[in-house]
């Protein structure tokens, strides 16, 4: 009898973990606001972009010295939707953490590495909510949760008319690039 209960366990825990997991999927406030996606980190990595600026000289000489990564995550299920679509579904959430870098630290003699959070944005792609199917968030260090940047704001005029794939930068990310290129989704005028 005893023998028996391990046994019993041990079927229970297989079915549990057989369970599919929970969809990543955007979660609101009841006033509209996304709730911080805590677990972006635990999301697909697309890419880092190191110390990438997109307009004037001075912007690249300012940053030079002290570059930023950019590193990109997108949530798990829109990702494999795009292997196969080349495109993304409802409920697309990316995530685009700012990293600073330093060069001098423990036995490293050259290159740069990532250190601290500088910034965290937000990307979601809901037609059910947003007028404009794609909505921007800014997550200053400590918030929980926070508005949709209005449609005026920058981020949605740059990357309607910048991305090489609906509104998302894939001609940045090199595992998707052929994939969308394969599926006939690229935007030409992107490369
Ligand atoms: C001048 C153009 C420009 C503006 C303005 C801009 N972005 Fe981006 N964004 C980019 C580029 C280029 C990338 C690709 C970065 C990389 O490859 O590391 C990107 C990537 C992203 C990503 C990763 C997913 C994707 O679309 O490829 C998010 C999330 C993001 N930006 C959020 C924002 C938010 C929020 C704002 C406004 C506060 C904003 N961006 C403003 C150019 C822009």
């Amino acid at each position: 009898m005893i023998k028996k209960i391990p046994l019993a366990l041990f079927f229970l825990f297989t079915t549990l973990n057989a369970q599919p997991a929970l969809a990543e999927e955007p979660r609101y406030t009841g006033d509209g606001q996304l709730v911080r996606p805590d677990n972006y980190r635990e999301w697909i990595f697309l890419s880092s972009g190191l110390g990438m600026t997109y307009s004037s000289v001075e912007a690249i000489a300012n940053t030079v010295s002290t570059p930023r990564f950019d590193n990109v995550f997108v949530t798990p299920e829109a990702y494999r939707a795009f292997l196969k679509t080349g495109a993304w579904p409802e409920k697309t959430m990316f995530a685009l953490e700012v990293r600073s870098s330093v060069s001098k630290g423990s036995i490293n003699k050259g290159g740069r590495y990532q250190e601290e959070v500088v910034a965290l944005e937000i990307e979601v792609k809901d037609q059910s909510r947003f007028p404009n199917k794609w909505a921007y968030f800014d997550f200053p260090a400590s918030a929980r949760s926070a508005k949709p940047l209005p449609a005026t704001a920058s981020c949605h005029a740059c990357h309607s008319s910048n991305g090489a794939v609906d509104n998302t930068f894939v001609q940045f990310y090199p595992t998707l690039l052929p994939v969308a290129k394969a599926k006939g989704t690229f935007k030409a005028s992107s490369n």
